[in-house]
């Protein structure tokens, strides 16, 4: 499970914590200076034997007095151990970073000499890396223990029961590690004495039963999230937990059928978290509505609809509400009117459509501290009621139909922390009199508006950004030098800003720890310092600006670099070898020379794009290492090399290889047997040549998409091609390939599928964010080239887009009749070849064909009837054939009523020729105009698919390269959460 836990959002929870871990200690914790008890000093050294210690934490556990060592506390009374602390707190870059460096984690294994430490009351494990390895159930044994936390430490199998026999326990902790598989062991309620319970965000632990909560009269914080339960049980155990103060049953799978309580005993109830669960009737959360004293509520992520509100009338005590992700859209606002104690408002996602105006001033909280009304469908404006809302630190109404200027009064948010306006239709001059008093300003987000944000070039600010998003604000047409004051940012976004300028040589080293840039779309001049070594950036995004010079040395932390659409020259950087890049992008630059053997080595690389350079020689071999020219002849090193290219196969990661349009040459790369993940190779526009091998179904049978179209490919299609199973689209295209178009069809299975979706199980598979992230790409790509085709209306699903085109080869022999089992295929084009013989029937199966193009073959005979069945037609060619007869006609035919679709066909007659086919025998020359240019025609029918998906996937554009939607999604998310913490660590100091 990869589920962000959810982050304690009041601070009822950071006091109990607090108090738990004063729980135990008060007694006996202060160091003492005699040396420990020798028999409890030799469990300790044998403890530490058994642990794996990779950046020797316990280097200080040596010499005779153990109680100095880290970690370790003893009693002043009696000089035994009582404190084991070996928690990873270590945090690599606490500038950005909140969660521990794995590499300081302890590992291998828990000694059972920890039994010898018999005093021991206090344990904590937490945040190291057992391997999933069990918990052992020897710590069942130690007694005294009443601290014991084990959180995120990648223990796995069940809990063990043992843990029941701790009958001093007050506090425990075991979230977030992958106990799987298990029922929570029923003894657990023999811990009379637990405050605190924390089982949550396990692999999959469930429970069948909760009797075992009858004992656990202590509890005052539990937290069961992603613990399964299973369909009927019986609930009325946990009403009678009398010091419950917090209950998280977050992502439970449960609804109203499934957990309903009729008695509750629990008055002290502050906490309650029901999020990510399927109820929707509140009706059945009677107890919760009664309970005058709660604080905080988190329903977020339920189908709760507007009968919500009646439940709150009573509950002026909650300061926070979280409703977000339901179906709320009936809501008014005066629903909300009388928790006049409110601070904290989430209504994320639920469809609201209102006049903010009207829905601020009928809520009348003006004290919130908190408001989160994004990705809904407010419209109005901000004028009037933001300026009252002088309380709050943190404002969310991205994604809504805002408009009007940024109001000048917003200035009165002086406690502002995080601003997020992006992607409404705000329109207007910010300047820095919007900003000048909001000192605390961490978060910025205005991107996705038509926003100026002007400031005086000597502007200091009065805030510290963390996070800046300003893509699509103008900026420019001058580089902000107000970024390289005060700045502390981790991200930064001034993507397609009017900077027409060149990026400051301050920049780099202002930025050196930021770890997420980018500054494309802009006119970024100039050259980058030789190297970025010195930098943290680990996503670097500098397309489509004017750069110059050569590729700099790069950061070692970088993953995701896109240069592309620049003018970047020279050889690529030799230093690359070391780098964990994921996806590199220099598409588009003035890059010369071979592509270098070091591309190999980069072991995490998927994506890589060199396309549209002016690159030379053969794509290196990753499956040899270069042969030392001295020893050639040493025939045990041949050996040892055959050895090393076993071992080598880890580039098989590469999903994507794009070096169109270079001077590549050479056979069809062998060694690409390697990289047997590969999904989409394109190596279009090369001088490649040779026959297309027939191990490419074998080796790659990932592949979705093979364009090896405009290359010297010769020879025959191999058979075995058509096995690749989940091709989708196949570009064969412009080059010398002879033989026949093989007729095994049946084969190319997801071609003969109308919706991936019926492909049964599995189908889910074929539908990865990654696979659509590279249609997406794909699509950018080809929306790019600038031909003047038409456009064709892709009209469905992007998934659904299927293209097979041999066009413009010397193949022979007849379409084979099994081309009809193509079902899926949308794209089909046989022109420009040598076919005979008829048109098969079999044409009218291919039912969501939008483009056909048989031109210029020697095919004969009428055109079958059945092509009127194509409904989805919109591209047609079927000139200069020797076809003859009736044109059908009947559905979409008619619509495609330009006569140049069937010109140079000495016998055709009907609609939409001027020839009547009463007279059998035509002789026209009279409608020949000049061939129309086929290959156009092609690139004008990917347009169209591009432009047509573009409306489907159009969110996706705006994300400058891959995978960065998702990532954007999921850190935007961490960032708000972070800043959370950090007001309520703030908000709980002041208390
Ligand atoms: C983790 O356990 C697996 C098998 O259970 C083993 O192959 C692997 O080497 C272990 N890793 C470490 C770091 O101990
Ligand atoms: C609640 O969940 C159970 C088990 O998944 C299901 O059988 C039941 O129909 C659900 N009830 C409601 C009201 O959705």
């Amino acid at each position: 499970m990869t589920k962000i836990k959810n982050l304690p959002l009041s601070l009822f929870w950071v006091l109990l914590l607090t108090q738990a871990s004063t729980l135990v200690t008060n007694e006996e914790d202060t160091r003492v200076n005699s040396s420990c008890l020798p028999g409890e000093r030799a469990a300790l050294l044998t403890l530490k034997v058994g642990f794996v210690d990779p950046k020797h934490r316990l280097s200080s556990w040596e010499g005779h007095d153990c109680c100095s060592w880290s970690g370790i506390t003893c009693s002043k009374a009696t000089g035994h151990v009582v404190k084991l602390d070996l928690s990873n707190t270590y945090i690599s870059n606490p500038e950005w970073d909140v969660s521990p460096d794995d590499s300081y984690a302890l590992g291998g294994e828990i000694r059972s000499s920890l039994l010898s430490l018999r005093y021991l009351n206090y344990l904590d494990l937490s945040y190291n890396d057992f391997n999933y390895t069990k918990i052992p159930h020897f710590i069942g044994s130690l007694n005294e223990l009443r601290y014991l936390h084990l959180s995120s430490s990648n223990f796995g199998g069940i809990i063990p029961p043992e843990l029941g026999n701790l009958s001093k326990l007050q506090y425990l902790d075991l979230s977030s590690n992958y106990l799987i598989d298990g029922n929570i062991p029923s003894q657990l309620g023999n811990l009379s004495n637990l405050q605190y319970l924390d089982l949550s965000w396990n692999y999959e632990i469930y429970s069948n039963d909760v009797a075992w909560l009858a004992h656990l009269t202590s509890l005052k914080l539990m937290d069961l999230s992603s613990v399964n339960f299973s369909s009927s049980i019986n609930w009325e155990r946990l009403g009678m937990l009398p010091h419950l103060q917090a209950l998280y049953l977050s992502f439970c799978e449960l609804n109203e059928t499934t957990f309903s309580l009729s008695h509750v005993n629990f008055t002290k109830l502050l906490t309650f978290d029901l999020s990510e669960n399927e109820f929707s009737n509140p009706q059945s959360l009677i107890w919760v509505w009664n309970m005058t004293g709660l604080k905080s509520v988190d329903l977020s992520h339920n189908n709760f609809d507007g009968r919500l509100f009646n439940a709150f009338k009573n509950m002026n005590s909650i300061e926070e509400l979280q409703l977000g992700w339901n179906n709320l859209m009936d809501m008014k606002s005066s629903d909300l009117k009388n928790l006049t104690n409110l601070k904290i408002l989430g209504l994320t996602g639920n469809q609201l459509t209102r006049d903010i105006t009207k829905f601020m001033e009928d809520l009348s909280l003006y004290r919130l501290q908190y408001l989160d009304l994004g990705w809904n469908n407010f419209y109005g404006n901000l004028s009037g009621w933001i300026g009252r809302m002088t309380s709050l630190t943190n404002l969310f109404l991205d994604g809504n139909n805002l408009s009007g200027p940024i109001p000048l009064s917003i200035r009165r948010l002086t406690q502002l922390i995080d601003l997020g306006l992006s992607y409404n239709n705000f329109h207007s001059v910010v300047t820095e009199k919007h900003l000048s008093r909001m000192t605390n300003l961490a978060t910025i987000d205005l991107s996705g508006n038509s926003l100026s944000l002007i400031v005086p070039a000597n502007w200091l600010p009065p805030f510290r950004l963390r996070f800046a998003y300003l893509s699509s604000c103008r900026l420019g047409p001058k580089f902000p030098e107000w970024l390289k004051w005060k700045t502390n940012i981790i991200k930064l976004d001034i993507s397609n800003t009017s900077i027409t300028d060149e990026v400051p040589v301050w920049f780099w080293h202002v930025f050196s720890k930021a770890l997420y840039l980018d500054l494309s779309k802009n006119n970024l001049s100039g050259f980058m310092p030789e190297s970025l070594e010195f930098m943290s950036v680990t996503y670097l995004f500098l397309s489509e600006n004017q750069f110059q010079g050569l590729v700099p040395r790069l950061s070692k932390s970088l993953s995701i670099l896109d240069l592309s659409k620049n003018a970047f020259s020279g050889f690529l950087p030799s230093n690359w070898k070391k780098l964990i890049l994921e996806g590199i992008n220099l598409r588009q630059n003035s890059l010369n020379g071979s592509i270098p053997q070091f591309i190999c080595q980069l072991k995490q690389l998927e994506f890589l794009d060199l396309s549209r350079n002016f690159l030379v020689g053969n794509i290196p071999n990753c499956g040899r290492s270069n042969p030392d020219p001295n020893k050639k002849n040493d025939s045990r090193l041949a050996l040892n090399t055959n050895k090393s290219f076993v071992e080598q196969k880890y580039y098989a990661k590469l999903t994507s290889l794009f070096l169109s349009y270079n001077n590549l040459s050479g056979e069809f790369p062998k060694h690409l047997t390697h990289f047997s993940s590969l999904i989409a190779l394109n190596l279009e526009n090369n001088n490649f040549f040779g026959r297309i091998p027939p191990w490419i179904a074998k080796k790659l049978p990932s592949l979705r998409l093979l364009l090896l179209g405009s290359n010297r490919f010769n020879g025959t299609i191999p058979d075995q091609l058509f096995q690749l199973e989940q091709l989708q689209i196949l570009d064969l295209s412009n080059n010398n390939l002879n033989g026949i178009v093989p007729c095994s069809m049946k084969t190319l299975k997801l071609m003969t599928i109308k919706d991936v979706t019926d492909m049964g199980p599995g189908a889910s598979d074929l539908i990865t964010e990654w696979w659509l992230f590279i249609l997406d790409y794909i699509m950018m790509i080809v929306i790019e080239v600038d031909t003047k085709g038409e456009l064709l209306d892709f009209k469905r699903n992007i998934l659904d887009f299927k293209s097979l085109d041999l066009s413009g080869n010397n193949l022979v022999g007849n379409i084979p009749e099994e081309i009809g089992a193509l079902e899926g295929l949308t794209n089909l084009n046989l022109s420009r070849n040598k076919l005979s013989g008829f048109i098969p029937r079999s044409i009218g199966n291919l039912q969501l064909l939008e483009s056909l193009d048989f031109s210029n073959n020697e095919l004969s005979g009428s055109i079958p009837s059945s092509l009127a069945d194509l409904t989805f037609l919109s591209h047609l060619n079927m000139s200069y054939n020797n076809l003859s007869g009736r044109i059908p006609s009947g559905h979409q035919l008619q619509t495609l009523n330009d006569s140049s679709i069937y010109e140079g066909n000495n016998g055709l007659c009907g609609f939409p020729l001027p020839i009547e086919c009463s007279e059998s025998k035509i002789t026209s020359q009279s409608f020949v105009s000049e061939n129309k240019n086929s290959h156009e025609f092609y690139v004008g029918a990917i347009i169209g698919f591009a432009v047509g998906a573009w409306m489907v996937y159009g969110i996706f554009i705006f994300s400058t390269s891959w995978r960065v939607a998702y990532f954007v999604i999921v850190d935007n998310m961490y960032d708000k959460l972070y800043v959370f913490v950090i007001l309520n660590w703030a908000r709980s100091t002041w208390k």
